[in-house]
């Protein structure tokens, strides 16, 4: 037995524009992810002494499950972290002509927090994406990224960008990337939620309240944002930092308003929301201003939190689980 290990992290958006609804059900986005340091860890254990031929189904035997939130994840094949083993798999079966692979189990390390609007799943993804192409590209030609990119987009509209990591412009659902210039290091208090949110619920939630009549115009304009991620400083960043989903998401979770409002009393320079939440990302100066102001709101008992620093890196291979 042997391991192939890959690590992906999490993300804030600084930007979420939404669009309306497309006939397919997605949102058009415009959006600017930035990757965090807060990452999940993906091990293949793979079995040399046992093939699979791949005629017969998935090559993933089993999935375990250890970390943050470890309970709320499935540990069958809807888990994304196996369908994108399967996806790769199946590329390579029909456009390669694979016919055996070894059996593999899928360890799964969580750091990123389930359902919390950080991508905690499509970097599972991309983990699985990237250890399962080191182990078949052992004996097959490795893909081009662009490749890698559209097997990840059929996964989930987060994960090429959680292939890519670092600071990247998102248009279509999210998945076509353009990366952007980033100066320096941000630090962020991460206020975790004892129960998730459901991505779709909260983009239906944006719907109805637009139904209504509430005045929820999508932020399509990313240019002041972009200047200030050029002047390093989180100061500047604080000021254009934009949720379209924060409406709806603190409409049907009324807390979370409360946790983005006590954020910014603890001193935080912006309080927004992760995505599609529940997570509230609180931009700080520094490391030791995150952690003062993530321990005012532990101490009040709000649930969990980490600090984070962004940008941080795309998913990678790792050989030391330290890294
Ligand atoms: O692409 P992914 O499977 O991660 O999306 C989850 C759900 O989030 C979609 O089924 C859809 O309801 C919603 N979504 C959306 N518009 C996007 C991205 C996601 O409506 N651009």
């Amino acid at each position: 037995m042997r391991e192939i290990s890959a690590k992906a992290h999490g993300k804030v958006n600084l930007h979420l524009g939404v669009g309306d609804a497309r006939p397919d059900g997605y949102h058009e986005l415009v959006t600017v992810f930035q990757s965090l340091s807060l990452s999940d860890t993906l091990t293949l254990e793979v079995d040399d002494e046992d093939f699979v031929a791949l005629s017969e189904g998935s090559i993933v035997v089993g999935l375990t499950v250890s970390g943050l939130d470890a309970a709320s994840v499935p540990r069958d094949a809807t888990n994304l972290a196996w369908r994108g083993v399967d996806t790769l798999v199946d590329y390579y079966r029909r456009v390669h002509g694979l016919t055996h692979l070894p059996r593999v189990r899928i360890r799964i390390h969580k750091g990123i927090p389930t359902a919390g609007g950080m991508a905690g799943g499509s970097a599972d993804a991309a983990a699985a994406l990237v250890a399962t192409h080191a182990l078949i590209s052992e004996t097959m030609p490795a893909l081009a990224p662009e490749i890698l990119d559209d097997l990840a987009a059929v996964l989930g509209s987060d994960v090429p960008f959680s292939l890519r990591g670092g600071t990247m412009l998102g248009t279509g659902r999210g998945e076509r990337l353009t990366p952007m210039l980033s100066r320096g290091q941000y630090h962020w208090a991460l206020v975790f939620s004892k129960e998730g949110l459901s991505t779709p619920q909260v983009f239906s939630r944006l719907d109805e309240l637009r139904t209504q009549g509430h005045q929820l115009d999508p932020s399509i304009e990313t240019a002041d944002l972009a200047h200030a991620l050029m002047t390093g400083q989180a100061g500047e960043l604080a000021k254009h930092l934009i949720n379209d989903l924060q409406g709806p998401a603190t409409n049907l979770r009324p807390d979370i308003a409360r946790t983005l409002e006590r954020g910014q009393r603890a001193g935080a320079l912006a309080a927004v929301v992760s995505g599609s939440g529940p997570t509230c990302a609180l931009l700080c100066s520094s490391e030791l201003h995150a952690r003062d102001v993530l321990d005012d709101l532990l101490d009040e008992g709000f649930f969990s939190g980490t600090i984070a620093h962004g940008p941080a890196k795309g998913a990678h291979l790792i050989n030391d689980l330290n890294n």
